[in-house]
């Protein structure tokens, strides 16, 4: 029997697309018609966008810390991941936009401008991280240059879930369990960066 093989780079990305549409699908399907369905499926992709936000700014880390055939493969799937979790954040957006038009009496209770801007200023990096994962503009803006938005970027995006996490955390359930999953997921990957910076001070001493 030929051994199951996992999709990789776009066929990979439509996978995860496909995924993420059909669970929206049946979450909706699933409740009767108001806001209930459109907050469980707004929850859904905020929880679906951050396992392929975790894989795709975790990957490097992963390689550093915990060398091997899979983390190495995450690494090299790593700009599809984060395409995935462009597309299921694009979904979670989507969403938003409906719950604010439909039920703006709901979509405003205990929220306002100021409280919404974490997630504005994450959709505003998400789209230049989007825009810019692509050959022609990588080229146009330099490796130095496209290093430094994707790393802000993806630290900005870590903030903003921390965050988004952080302010559940009185609501008990999964939040307090998945601020700390997110507040994990900081620490291993500034440990992994020191780990990198002593291993280049060791080789250069050498
Ligand atoms: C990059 C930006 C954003 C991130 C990372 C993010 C993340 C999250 C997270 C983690 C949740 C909770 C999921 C759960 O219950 O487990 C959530 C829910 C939600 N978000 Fe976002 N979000 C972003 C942007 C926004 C924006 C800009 C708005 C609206 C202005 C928004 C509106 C909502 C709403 C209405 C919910 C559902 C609340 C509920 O029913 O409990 N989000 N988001």
């Amino acid at each position: 029997m030929k051994p199951l093989t996992l999709p990789s780079g776009w066929k990979l990305f439509a996978a995860l697309a496909a995924l993420t549409l059909l669970m929206t699908a049946l979450i909706l399907a699933a409740y009767p018609p108001g806001s209930g369905g459109l907050r469980s499926a707004i929850r859904a992709t905020a929880r679906s966008s951050l396992v392929l936000f975790l894989m795709a700014f975790l990957a490097s880390s992963l390689v550093t810390l915990l060398p091997g055939p899979g983390t190495r493969r995450l690494l090299r799937e790593r700009r599809f991941l984060g395409l995935a979790f462009a597309f299921s954040h694009t979904v979670h957006g989507v969403l938003i936009y409906r719950y604010a038009q439909q039920f703006p009496e709901l979509f405003w209770a205990g929220r306002t401008v100021t409280s919404s801007l974490p997630g504005s200023i994450g959709y505003l990096f998400l789209l230049l991280l989007t825009l810019t994962s692509f050959k022609a503009p990588m080229r146009l803006m330099g490796g130095r240059a496209w290093k430094l938005l994707h790393s802000t970027g993806m630290w900005v995006l870590a903030g903003v879930f921390c965050l988004s996490f952080y302010k559940r955390i009185p609501m008990g359930g999964w939040y307090p369990l998945a601020f700390a999953l997110v507040f994990s997921a900081i620490a291993f990957k500034l440990t992994a960066k020191l780990a990198q910076r002593q291993r280049r001070a060791v080789t250069a001493l050498s």
